[in-house]
């Protein structure tokens, strides 16, 4: 049996429409959402996700604001400008491109990030609160992802979930809200990661797989219980002579073989991936309702 697909695509292009209408009548009460964007270095897959982020803030009425720095930038220049956006009343949410070329300075620029403009959800006050289950800003791809299930009527409350990967951005923050008593979350919730020892006795048993690992190939179809569903957050470069720009996208999971045997599926590219970026404009336009106190 063929995996349903996960319209990624379709279900971000609906909470756009959702948006444009916010931002519609924000513009009513001479509110427009801003965005402010730093790009450190040329990292073309990096300069990809911005213009993409820049494109979906014009198509939904957004106002952003991009800054570029070379790689060569120091830790001052890249935090002048984080400065400038904190004080910048137009700007309604800050977003740094990551990973900057010094990983070292990325910590501190997180920091420096005015939480209430911290749409990416990286401060640590952000993370506490989410932590918490208070308000807070909650990272665009794990947001992405539980609203992928939930608008699919994929039901986490009591499901066992094994997330793959734990990173800062995706699978830490993924695992505590899956974790959460909440609507999106009520799961029983397994993190794996490159010192698990046993991960396919894990993901076997899972009903929820959700890969973010980064390498190509990493969850196999007999890693997977029949008729789970499969989130696949992976976004992997893969060289090929045959596309024009040199490269094709693929994501962690095998998917043909992987969509055989799975009751669900988001494919690579068109399933997390516009989601993430719908996930920063919804927190661009909450952002700007706190800030100017609208309704
Ligand atoms: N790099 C990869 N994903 C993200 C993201 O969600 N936000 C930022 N700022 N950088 C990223």
């Amino acid at each position: 049996m063929a995996a349903k697909i996960l319209d990624g695509k379709a279900i971000a292009q609906d909470i756009r429409a959702e948006l444009k209408a916010k931002t519609a009548e924000l513009k009513k009460q001479g509110i427009v959402p801003g965005l402010g964007v730093l790009l450190v270095g040329d990292d073309p897959a990096s300069r990809s996700y911005v213009t993409a982020k820049e494109k979906a803030c014009e198509e939904t009425g957004l106002y952003s604001k991009e800054i570029k720095l070379p790689a060569t930038a120091s830790h001052k220049e890249i935090l002048d400008v984080v400065n400038a956006f904190n004080a910048d009343d137009r700007i309604d949410g800050i977003l740094v491109q990551l990973p900057l070329p010094d990983s070292s300075m990325e910590q501190s620029v997180i920091e420096a990030i005015d939480p209430n403009k911290d749409v990416d959800g990286f401060h640590p006050l952000n993370v506490g609160r989410m932590m918490l289950g208070l308000p807070a800003f909650l990272p665009c791809t794990p947001h992405g992802v539980l609203q992928i299930l939930k608008r699919s009527g994929i039901k986490t409350s009591g499901a066992h979930v094994v997330v793959i990967g734990r990173s800062n951005i995706v699978g830490r923050p993924l695992v505590n809200l899956l974790s959460q008593k909440s609507e999106l979350g009520d799961a029983t919730v397994t993190m794996c990661h490159t010192r698990t020892k046993n991960m396919k006795e894990l993901t076997l048993q899972a009903d929820i797989v959700v890969a973010a690992v980064g390498r190509p190939n990493t969850v196999t179809a007999d890693m997977i219980k029949p008729g789970a569903v499969v989130i696949d957050v992976g976004v992997n470069r893969i060289e090929d002579a045959t596309k024009k720009n040199g490269f094709r996208l693929a994501g962690d999971v095998d998917y043909a073989a992987v969509a055989e045997k799975a009751s669900a599926i988001t494919p690579v590219p068109g399933g997390v991936g516009p989601m993430t970026i719908t996930m920063l404009l919804a927190n661009t336009v909450e952002s700007a309702i706190r800030r100017h106190g609208a309704k």
